[in-house]
């Protein structure tokens, strides 16, 4: 089996390093404080939190609020895998407190547990009871951990949810609350801007990408056979082109392994499997070229071709510098150490595309 694997969540074999990351965060999950997790799309946020919390053994819910559309919702959530959690029976006299009663059905095909609320009470009430559900179930020798991924969403669900939820999870005690998100900006408005209701709460950790040494280790491990020179120079080039990003690396390692299991290539395989991924990819960067605006599409390029935006002598430093801050906002360009474009196949596409 392809022992590289890209898109989801990765555990066990699939994950590498991030020792000192997960010891501060057990450390941290050992108070009574909360973690703010920020860093770039596809850097690992969500594997390390997973891998952390089932190696604590805590018991512990996530929920993904990119997929939460209103507080209802999310109230309903909570319920939702709090019964996964808890026995139904054991827990169902916590349902008491709840001022507008749930509605709790058995999925027939899954047997999952369904939650829903009569309309016509305020979602304010609800959310309330969902988050003391939360509080009354936690026990001391089993602190509850609540993970609320993609949370810069929170501000897009309903106006005034940050606020409400803010003040409730203020009140609470022994849980700890793990809130991860991606579009850095947005996460540090949300965490470090005064006016916010989130100012200040809880203890920031910036996930970087995977040190080099590891990462090389990693794939020079599960790379087929082939001889020890080739296969360091496979995985340097692998590095190279990905610089370390913990996604790209996982597809390009992928792709260089099918090519050298199945077709038996070693010869410029990475070359040939960066073609095959950018040209899987032409259609999608080619709209997203069009999409760009004449500023955009000149500061990617500068990036792709190493060079620094700001350095651009025929546009005013200011006006380089607003559209670098909308293209990291909208997580085409990341920065770490220098401006990097997120994608490097892109990257390579548009250098292509140069030539
Ligand atoms: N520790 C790791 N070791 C190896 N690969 C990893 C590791 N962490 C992440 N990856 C790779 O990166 C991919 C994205 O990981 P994950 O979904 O955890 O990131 P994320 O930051 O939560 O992403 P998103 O911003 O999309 O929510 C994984 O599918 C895997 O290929
Ligand atoms: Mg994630």
């Amino acid at each position: 089996m392809n022992p590289f694997k890209f898109g989801t969540i990765v555990e066990d074999d699939f994950f590498t390093d991030r020792k000192s990351e997960s010891e501060v965060l057990k450390q941290k999950l050992d108070s009574e404080n909360h973690i703010v997790i920020i860093g770039p799309r596809r850097f690992g946020k969500s594997s390390l939190v997973q891998k952390v919390v089932t190696e604590i053994g805590r018991p512990y819910i996530r929920i993904d609020l990119q997929y939460v559309l209103s507080v209802t919702e999310f109230a309903a959530q909570i319920l939702k895998s709090v019964f996964k959690l808890y026995p139904y029976e054991k827990i169902k006299h916590q349902l008491s407190h709840f001022r507008i009663v749930p509605t709790i059905s058995t999925n027939a095909v899954t047997g999952a547990l369904d939650v829903s609320f009569q309309s016509g009470g305020g979602s304010t009430i609800l959310l309330e009871d969902a988050i003391a559900t939360l509080e009354k179930v936690s026990t001391e020798k089993n602190r509850l951990i609540v993970i609320l991924d993609e949370f810069q969403e929170v501000t897009k669900i309903q106006k005034g949810f940050d606020k409400q939820l803010r003040a409730l999870i203020q009140q609470q005690k022994g849980l700890n609350y793990i809130l991860l998100g991606s579009q850095e900006s947005m996460m540090e408005d949300i965490f470090e801007k005064k006016k916010s209701p989130f100012y200040h709460f809880g203890q920031i950790m910036r996930l970087q990408k995977i040190p080099y040494a590891d990462f090389a280790e990693y794939i020079k491990k599960r790379l087929p056979k082939c001889n020890d020179n080739e296969q360091d120079c496979i995985t340097n080039k692998i590095l190279d082109i990905t610089q370390c990003h913990p996604y790209y690396t996982q597809q390009l390692s992928s792709q260089v392994w099918e090519l050298m299991n199945y077709q038996k290539i070693t010869d410029n395989v990475v070359e040939l499997a960066i073609e095959q991924l950018t040209n899987m990819h032409d259609l999608d960067f080619e709209r997203l070229w069009i999409s760009m605006n004449h500023t955009n599409r000149e500061i990617l390029r500068q990036i792709a071709l190493s060079q620094n935006p700001l350095q651009n002598r025929e546009k005013p430093t200011s006006t380089s510098f607003s559209a670098i801050k909308r293209l990291m906002r909208d997580g085409y360009i990341i920065y770490v150490d220098k401006y990097e474009i997120e994608d490097p196949f892109f990257a390579k596409w548009i250098i292509n595309k140069e030539l």
